[in-house]
């Protein structure tokens, strides 16, 4: 009986390949980065083969590194990031240009267009989300009305969509030699183009934003027991492995953080920030400028829905703190370079470097750096840039608790930028409640490893999952009202002032 899961985690800045054993343990893990490419300002691309590329890289490397024979191995998953949108012609693999990143702005005037009629929200209803550069559609859209013949192709069935986890999974199961064509509802619940009460193309949705269906996957579960499909023994597992679970990777991680009942929410602090609440069986509506979503459906159980505050910039703003301005150079320097000073100095970075997403959705917000004087060095513009995170972490707990009508108790986070201390001291000063880590933080590649295993038998009931769940670490607020308040007050303001910069 084959006894490990693998996941293969493709997210914004690199991918990994984690290959977990039954008791929720990681045997081994490759990583790799890939480029960014920034072509002109707001653009934001990727290149699609570069990502298979590494994608093969890692799934050898882990493989390699843990010495498990392929033929041991359950199930794989996948998770991606999510919006970030590829078509591929389907009888060569070759895309017909650069994925276009989720952080990329170029789709604006589209949106423009879009929302003139019944404004930003016409969507809302049925997909959950506002018309938006951050989607898929308009991103399809855009390549449609850019790329010479792609629109004649699409129309006949050549042209391929696919969000990452498409692309990847087509790739595993064949390629243009028979690769499966799926997604699964939590990475189409992030085209504007899935309807979120049916789960299905919305033919009114593509048909106003002008993108046909031939070239969509089909939408599965995000753990599905009847399998995608199965890997390709002559690629990198170099065996037939069930393909069986797919999900967003914020998604992936709500179900790693065993946020699987309705109230269960975290955060995780990744290139952005995305804080997720589990509302149940239903869609809620939001009023305050989040995303309604599925979280995950598991099989053929209902889907559970989730309320999101997307935020684009959190990680990505040490990054561009260490490549374009030279001023640390790995990013966990932040760190010490913040701490070299007690306080911002007054300053605020509203980095709204794709607009500013939840709760603003405006793209034509842009960044900027206030309240300097002479006093201010390179310390208390780290302390800054972490401060950012934070605040637009309070955005959204505040628009959440607005929505839910309760606000959550603590916050529970993960991701890469959590083992900054000073950062999650600060986020629970100025959230005014405690905020947990786990001891386990690779929660997302956990969550597809979960969605696979699940399927596969491997892990026929959550309770294990949740028992694996343990606290590492909490931090309490120490500032009082007054002071939360202020600085917060001081944020706001500051936002204001990016708000619709381009107009
Ligand atoms: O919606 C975008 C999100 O999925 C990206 O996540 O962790 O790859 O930055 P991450």
């Amino acid at each position: 009986m084959a006894r490990y899961v693998a996941a293969v985690d493709q997210g914004t800045t690199s991918t990994r390949c984690v290959i977990f054993d039954e008791s929720f343990s990681v045997v081994a893990m490759d990583q790799k980065e890939h480029r960014q490419i920034y072509p002109r300002p707001g653009w934001v691309e990727h290149d699609p083969l570069e990502i298979w590329e590494r994608t093969r890289d890692v799934i050898r490397g882990a493989l390699d590194r843990a010495g498990v024979p392929p033929r041991e191995i359950a199930a794989v998953g996948v998770t991606n990031q999510r919006e970030t949108t590829v078509i591929w012609d389907r009888r060569t693999g070759r895309p017909y240009g650069p994925a276009i990143v989720w952080q990329d702005t170029r789709t604006a005037e589209l949106c423009e267009e879009l929302a003139r009629d019944g404004g930003p929200d016409r969507f809302r209803d049925r997909t959950g989300l506002p018309v938006a550069t951050y989607f898929s559609g308009p991103k399809i859209r855009w390549m449609l009305d850019h790329v010479p013949g792609l629109r004649e192709d699409a129309w006949r069935g050549n042209a391929l969509f696919g969000t990452v986890d498409t692309w990847l999974i087509w790739w595993l199961t064949g390629g243009p030699d028979g690769g499966v064509h799926v997604t699964d509802v939590t990475n189409a619940s992030r085209t504007l183009l899935m309807n979120l009460h049916t789960l299905d193309w919305d033919e009114e949705l593509l048909q106003a934003i002008g993108v046909p269906r031939a070239m969509l996957p089909r939408i599965r579960p995000s753990s599905d027991p009847a399998f995608y499909g199965s890997t390709r023994p002559d690629g990198p597992f170099g065996a037939a492995i069930p393909v069986c679970g797919d999900l967003g990777d914020q998604q992936a991680a709500l179900v790693g953080q065993t946020c699987l009942a309705p109230g269960e929410s975290k955060n995780t602090y990744g290139t952005g920030c995305f804080l997720l609440l589990h509302t149940g069986n239903r869609p809620v509506p939001s009023r305050k400028g989040l995303l309604t979503t599925v979280a995950y459906r598991l099989g053929e159980s209902p889907a559970a829905y989730a309320l999101e505050g997307s935020v684009a910039v959190a990680g990505a703003l040490v990054q561009w703190l260490r490549d374009n301005l030279g001023l640390i150079e790995r990013s966990a320097e932040i760190e010490t370079l913040a701490r070299s000073v007690e306080d911002s100095g007054g300053i605020y970075f509203v980095p709204a470097f794709s607009g500013l997403f939840a709760p603003h959705w405006n793209s034509k917000a842009r960044g900027l750096i206030i309240g300097l004087t002479r006093y201010i060095t390179k310390g208390h513009l780290a302390r800054a840039v972490l401060e950012a995170t934070a605040y637009q972490t309070r955005e959204v707990v505040e628009a959440m608790t607005e929505d839910a009508g309760v606000g959550p108790a603590e916050l529970k986070v993960d991701g890469g930028m959590v083992r900054n201390e000073l950062l999650m001291q600060f986020q629970a000063d100025i959230l005014g409640i405690p905020v947990v880590r786990p001891a386990f933080t690779e929660t997302t590649s956990l969550g597809a490893a979960y969605a696979a295993g699940l399927a596969a038998g491997v892990w026929p009931e959550p309770e294990g999952l949740r028992r694996h769940w343990q606290e590492d670490r909490r931090w309490t607020p120490q500032w009082d009202h007054a002071r939360r308040d202020a600085a917060y007050r001081g944020w706001l303001k500051a936002v204001g002032r990016a708000v619709d910069w381009l107009d």
